[in-house]
């Protein structure tokens, strides 16, 4: 069976998880950052997964715009999501802020993966916005292996080869 793993990101750290992801799924993984993607590479494939993070309250445009692109064909596909973020309990705000009714609908199972931030890197007009929506205590890493475990349960890949 053939996974391909479709992931935007920033500042790395969505890509980071599309690896670990990888890992952990037995059988052909494709991995693809989203600016490189087409949608010849979601034929012949079996499972789909999407890894996207959120800025300023929606999944960025570049994932955006390849979904709804590619609507038609991911109606007969199997398809996952994870969702980078600061906030967990946001996950399906986010969606719902980002993608219509139909292509949610279509998505078997979502996740959230964590987050990461490099306030190195971060622009400093930037800088207050994130530290306003981060707790004092939080750190700045936070990969959430078990819901990556989750989303290939229960997207039935490993137990389907
Ligand atoms: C400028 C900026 C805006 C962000 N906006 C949000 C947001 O609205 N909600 C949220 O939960 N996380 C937000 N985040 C956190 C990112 O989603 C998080 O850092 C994520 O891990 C970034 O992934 P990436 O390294 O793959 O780009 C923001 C981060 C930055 C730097």
């Amino acid at each position: 069976m053939k996974t391909t793993i479709i992931y935007s990101t920033r500042y790395g750290f969505t890509e980071e998880v599309a690896v670990k992801l990888k890992e952990k799924i037995q059988d052909q993984v494709t991995l693809i950052s989203v600016d490189d993607a087409s949608s010849a590479d979601i034929d012949n494939v079996d499972y789909i997964i999407f890894g996207c993070p959120v800025y300023a309250g929606k999944l960025r445009n570049n994932m955006i715009d390849f979904m709804n692109q590619n609507k038609v064909k991911l109606a007969d596909k199997k398809v996952g999501m994870y969702v980078s973020s600061l906030n967990e309990f946001k996950t399906a705000s986010y969606l719902e802020q980002s993608l219509s009714k139909g292509l949610i609908n279509q998505l078997s199972a979502y996740v959230y993966s964590g987050y990461s931030i490099d306030f190195d890197k971060v622009k400093l007009v930037e800088r207050l916005a994130v530290k306003t929506m981060m707790n004092k205590e939080d750190e700045v890493y936070m990969l959430n292996e078990e819901a990556l475990d989750k989303l290939i349960d229960k997207m039935k890949i490993n137990l389907e080869n």
